[in-house]
């Protein structure tokens, strides 16, 4: 069993960098305030796959946002994580395989995934070091 450690120390709000846990890339995005209020407006019950940002992150972190970077759909690597671009139609995540759109908290809004981006077991080592696994 391996685990990926990570020092996001020097990560700032709205940025994110990508790592790898498993041989698939991992998002880890510590989101604007504007992309927090933004995934807090919406009511939970109107999505797909219900969930908040805070069920998404951990306590007192809920600006670092830790998801898989493989779409729930076929598995294709959705854009717009690092490069700001391709966002799709809901600020966040877009998956040009077959148009999934995710929001600022990964969460599935339009096309055809069915769930939204995972978000693997990781813990808070310190206040800026994650492990994942
Ligand atoms: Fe992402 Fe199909 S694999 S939309």
């Amino acid at each position: 069993a391996s685990t990926t450690e990570l020092d996001i120390s020097t990560l700032e709000a709205g940025q994110a960098i990508v790592t790898e846990f498993r041989k698939q890339p991992v998002f880890v995005r510590r989101l604007t305030q504007a992309e927090i209020d933004e995934a807090n407006a919406v009511p939970t019950g109107s999505l797909r796959d219900a969930e908040s940002l805070e069920d998404r992150t951990q306590p007192g972190h809920e600006d670092v946002l830790v998801v898989m970077g493989v779409c729930t759909h076929l598995g294709c690597v959705p854009l717009g994580a690092v490069t700001g671009e391709n966002k799709g139609e809901y600020n966040g995540y877009f998956c040009p395989c077959h148009g999934s759109h995710y929001d600022t908290a990964a969460r599935i809004r339009k096309g055809p995934a069915p769930t939204n981006l995972l978000v693997p077991d990781y813990t808070f080592a310190s206040d800026t070091t994650i492990v994942i696994g």
